[in-house]
């Protein structure tokens, strides 16, 4: 787990990227969105921190390994509305997208990610604007995650703002599975033989299994202290 610094201090580190003159003419104002995202990322961050400390204090155990966290670049954020067919401008952007703010809680065992899901949405100020389990529903590929879709208020000096979150949360061996498999994203479908997706759905399985199999020797653990 990422101390509190290290925490906010990778959050800074996401600067919107150098992007062309006309992409920077439609997204006028994208420094405002910027700060809005990061400030998202911080409130449902500290709620994250703060489950995790009760975890430790009363169970003598963390149930999250690590977070990570980004706003999504503008240029990403102008190509998926593009590729979405939508306008391109920040009204656009802020109704259609909902993972412009990006978080992503990695635990140890799958009980914890279900824990850590409920306790989050359940807060009086945070609203769940949509669930989708990829544990209990793979996708195709193998991909096995919780997504929650969050939003939660943002305090500024003149205004409220609601701020839609996307929180992933799974195991360390669905997310290391997840990084491997998603770099066949970047190299093309046509550059990628079929048995290297093969493989990785069947290492999706088999991590499947092993996540069940330690749920299974912890729960046992538990019960002998
Ligand atoms: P996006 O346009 O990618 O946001 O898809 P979506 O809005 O239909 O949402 P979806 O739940 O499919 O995916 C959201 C995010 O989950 C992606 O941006 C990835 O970070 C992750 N994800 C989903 N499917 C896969 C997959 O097959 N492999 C990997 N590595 N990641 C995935
Ligand atoms: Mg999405």
């Amino acid at each position: 787990m990422h101390s509190q610094d290290n925490f906010f201090s990778q959050l800074s580190g996401n600067p919107p990227e150098n992007i062309p003159e006309e992409i920077k003419e439609q997204l006028k104002g994208f420094q405002d969105i910027y700060i809005t995202y990061q400030s998202a990322i911080k409130e449902i961050g500290t709620k994250i921190e703060i489950l995790n400390d009760e975890f430790q204090a009363k169970q003598k155990r963390n149930p999250i390994e690590h977070i990570k966290s980004r706003v999504k670049s503008t240029k990403s954020i102008v190509k998926k509305l593009q590729r979405k067919g939508l306008p391109v401008t920040l009204d656009s952007a802020r109704e259609n997208l909902t993972d412009i703010a990006g978080i992503r809680i990695i635990c140890s065992f799958i009980d914890d990610i279900y824990i850590i899901a409920d306790l989050l949405s359940g807060q009086d100020d945070i609203v769940l604007v949509e669930k989708i389990d990829y544990i209990q529903k793979p996708k195709p590929s193998g991909y096995r995650s919780l997504h929650l879709i969050l939003q939660v208020p943002v305090f500024f000096s003149d205004h409220t703002e609601h701020v839609k979150v996307e929180v992933q949360i799974r195991t360390i061996a669905m997310d290391f599975w997840a990084s491997l498999e998603h770099k066949l994203h970047y190299k093309g479908s046509e550059n990628v033989p079929d048995s290297i997706s093969e493989e990785l759905r069947e290492c999706a399985d088999i991590i499947a299994e092993t996540d069940r199999k330690m749920q299974n020797i912890h729960n046992r653990l538990e019960e002998i202290n």
